[in-house]
């Protein structure tokens, strides 16, 4: 499907963004540990989260759907999954295969977990290894590294791992295989990665201790059935925000965003590129904190990210990179080399298509250089199957002059239904 990108006015008012997509599939997953029916708030009907639902429901959860955002899962506890007849498929989901192998790891039965095109090239080594310490068998193409993942699991022990890259994915399907292991399970981190699986773990009454760069956790399950309430997504609430920065005169706040301290690097960067954006508000849901945000545009100047804090932003370089190119001076982005296996190779896009608008960039192997301010002109875009890219264009578009047309744009309901619907309400109040 192509997506032109709107002439957008002054964005204004108070909106909200779909659920957190990280809270959402750990919610889900976190509440079929339960002992017994979990109501879940807030939750995105996003395609990425409706795999996790579609797993579940073929490992034996039942998932009673009261709204496209209110569920009731019905827990089982530890003993409670079923041998599947059929295989399981993740979709484009990174996060549902990865936490998903962790769980089925841990599972006396024989699992198949595959997914398109995208997923089933991206690196899987990272979760089966820690796993196959632990005791479960997991096989799968390339020697075992990518998807399908044929997995045999059960009978595990802890293990004491040093996570070889900083990724969440990871250390939760440790976390949620150590919740069945024998003993202790220790997940230590190279650099701090989202914890919503620590902090939902504690809230839902799990033995967990988590400390800086590592985690302990011990078999706690059934976990305690509590309500859950997931929060806006921050990574899509990115989005307008961007575009409120560079549309002339806009002023636009957003309620109800997750603003987890792994997750507001975006923030920081935002805040060192001279932005005005501000949160308030705070509160604690569910363990984790929630506020508004409010971006008011105003010129931005470059900056240079990298280290400890990619991890913490990971998901909106793209829509960072977007921003640069309007930026007064050079970006530099560095030590963002895992860009290049999420659902594209994101650097390569980035570079290539704000390229084709005019952007100024140069390629590194683990970042971009964004010369800015360039005057982008509209053309025809691809996502490459890649929502953050696909939405990252369109912020691109709104700052360029002539039509931007995304091709293969109906990628954004990966992880953000209703976007353009949602941008172009947010110019009408
Ligand atoms: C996620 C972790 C990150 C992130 C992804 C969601 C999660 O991936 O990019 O969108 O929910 O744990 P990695 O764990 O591969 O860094």
């Amino acid at each position: 499907m192509d997506l032109t990108v709107p002439r957008l006015g002054p964005l204004g008012g108070r909106i909200r963004v779909p659920g957190d997509k990280s809270i959402s599939h750990r919610a889900a997953i976190l509440a079929a540990l339960c002992d017994g029916p979990v109501r879940v708030s807030g939750f995105l009907p996003s395609l990425d989260c409706l795999a996790t639902l579609a797993c579940l429901e073929r490992l034996g959860v039942r998932i009673e759907r009261r709204s496209a955002t209110e569920l009731t899962v019905q827990g089982v506890g530890a003993a409670g999954f079923r041998e599947p007849t059929d295989v399981l498929d993740a979709a484009n989901s990174g996060t549902t295969m990865r936490l998903l192998t962790g769980l089925l790891g841990a599972q006396p039965f024989f699992t198949v977990i595959t997914g398109d095109s995208s997923l089933r090239r991206r690196p899987m080594a990272r979760v089966a290894e820690p796993l196959r310490k632990m005791g479960a068998e997991v096989r799968g193409r390339a020697g075992g590294t990518l998807a399908p993942l044929a997995i045999h699991g059960g009978g595990l022990r802890g293990i004491d791992y040093r996570l070889p890259v900083a990724s969440a994915q990871v250390k939760s399907a440790i976390l949620l295989a150590g919740l069945f292991a024998r003993g202790t399970t220790t997940v230590r981190e190279p650099a701090p990665t989202r914890d919503h699986t620590e902090r939902m773990l504690a809230y839902l009454g799990a033995a967990l201790v988590a400390a800086e760069s590592k985690v302990e956790v011990r078999p706690s399950l059934p976990l305690v059935g509590r309500r859950l309430r997931v929060p806006g997504d921050l990574s899509s609430a990115a989005f307008p925000v961007a575009a409120a920065l560079l549309v002339p005169g806009s002023d636009l706040a957003i309620a109800g965003v997750g603003l987890n301290p792994t997750r507001t690097a975006f923030l920081s960067a935002l805040e060192r590129m001279g932005a005005r954006v501000r949160s308030a508000g705070v509160r604690e849901v569910c363990g984790e904190p929630v506020g508004t945000l409010r971006a008011i545009a105003g010129p931005l100047n470059a900056t240079e990210i990298g280290g400890a804090e990619v991890p913490n932003l990971i998901d909106e370089v793209p829509v960072l990179a977007a921003l640069a190119t309007q930026a007064r001076g050079t970006t530099v982005i560095r030590d963002a080399a895992e860009l290049r296996v999420k659902e594209s190779d994101r650097l390569h896009a980035l570079a290539v298509e704000l390229g084709r608008m005019g952007a100024r960039i140069d390629e590194r192997p683990d970042g971009l250089v964004i010369f800015g301010p360039t005057r982008l002109r509209g053309t025809r875009v691809t996502s490459y199957g890649d929502h953050r890219i696909a939405m990252a264009l369109y912020i691109a578009g709104l700052a360029a002059r002539g039509r931007t047309t995304i091709a293969e744009a109906e990628c954004v309901d990966i992880s953000f239904p209703g976007f353009d619907r949602l941008m172009q309400a947010a110019t009408r109040r």
